[in-house]
């Protein structure tokens, strides 16, 4: 790690840890946080005073751009814990390129590197004993960036408030998950945000998402704006199809989230010798699959959700049931990648990144 953040960064340690308080076995997603996070402003043209400080609330005016405009993007990232207590984060340079990805286009001026990866560390090195042993624990790490000038005028802020929380994680869904294939709402258009992981993608999913809920599905696989003949992502998760042993995702690009978990399936099943096909996945040969018998999976990836197996979906009516696989290729992804995250695998693809012991 570069000194200089690590030199600069104001630590204000927590007088009592909460972490006796914290069920770590019956853990909500995203409902506890650790005693401490990173909180950075931008002012004048420049971040200044990063600090780690007791995790707390923050002060802002009502009229602060954020509440108004949505002025604010995030990322999802994880540490883990090995068998010799060494901390670590997975792939964390990809989530700081993307997150500065998304904050040009809300007109966000960047975080610096030192700043998101140096406070990163210093963080999750003080909180160190919140991220708990054993397969299927982690810290999931959120760093978000609002906009805080005070006034509603519609145009960039000039000062924002950059921070890092982070909460103790198990699955994501904690039931079986089934989708429901977009056919009306869209989340996403050329040109637009899809990419990025701007608050407001996430919110324009809650309505649609809740009536599919109300139908007994969790989540919905958004198609293309203009067609909806295509199959995209499911906002939480980017969505994989196994047709016959052919591997299927749909190419990123303005409408899409380049998911971090998904370009490592990808990865995986490159080095694995799977069949694999980056291309446009129409809903109809989806359907024509699941009715001949040879739609043998889907799975969503996301930092959240991990590889989260999709037990069945539903189009235009029609429902349908995903066998379970013997030779499954959602578990096959998801056991490889723990094996990395949780040091037990040889790091062949150099994604592992070790959080220093600094003793603060
Ligand atoms: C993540 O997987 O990290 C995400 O940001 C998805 C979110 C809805 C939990």
């Amino acid at each position: 790690m570069n000194n200089s953040l690590f030199q600069k960064v104001k630590v204000t340690k927590a007088t009592k840890s909460r972490i006796d308080t914290v069920d770590f076995e019956n853990l909500a997603f995203g409902n506890v946080f650790t005693d401490h996070m990173l909180e950075c402003d931008y002012e004048n043209g420049e971040w200044i005073n990063p600090q780690v400080r007791p995790y707390g609330n923050i002060e802002l005016s009502p009229s602060a751009r954020v509440f108004h405009y949505g002025q604010a993007v995030f990322e999802g990232m994880k540490a883990f814990k090995d068998e010799q207590d060494q901390v670590w984060l997975f792939r964390p340079e990809e989530n700081y390129r993307r997150f500065n990805k998304s904050s040009t286009r809300l007109a966000i001026p960047e975080v610096p590197k030192e700043v998101f990866m140096d406070g990163l560390e210093v963080l999750v090195d003080l909180d160190r004993n919140w991220v708990q042993k054993g397969r299927g624990n982690s810290l999931y790490l959120r760093p978000f960036v609002i906009a805080t000038e005070a006034g509603v005028s519609a145009s960039p802020s000039t000062k924002y408030k950059f921070m890092i929380i982070c909460s103790p994680a198990k699955a994501y869904y904690s039931g079986e998950v089934r989708v429901v294939f977009a056919e009306k709402f869209s989340r996403a258009a050329d040109g637009g945000v899809g990419f990025a992981k701007a608050a407001g993608n996430y919110a324009a999913q809650f309505y649609p998402t809740n009536l599919a809920k109300e139908e007994g599905y969790q989540q919905v696989v958004w198609t293309d704006a203009s067609t909806h003949e295509y199959l995209e992502e499911a906002g939480t998760m980017n969505v994989f199809f196994r047709i016959g042993d052919t591997l299927l995702t749909a190419p990123t690009g303005d409408r899409i989230l380049d998911g971090v978990t998904r370009k490592s399936v990808l990865t995986l099943a490159e080095h694995l010798n799977i069949p694999t096909e980056v291309r446009r996945v129409s809903v109809q040969e989806i359907v024509e699959a699941a009715r001949a018998g040879t739609l043998k999976e889907m799975f969503g990836s996301g930092t959240a959700a991990t590889i989260n197996p999709i037990k069945g979906f539903a189009c235009k009516n029609e429902k349908f049931e995903l066998p379970q696989q013997k030779d499954s290729y959602a578990n096959l992804f998801k056991e490889k990648l723990m094996d990395i995250q949780y040091n037990i695998s040889e790091d062949l693809f150099g994604w592992r990144h070790l959080v220093q012991p600094k003793a603060l």
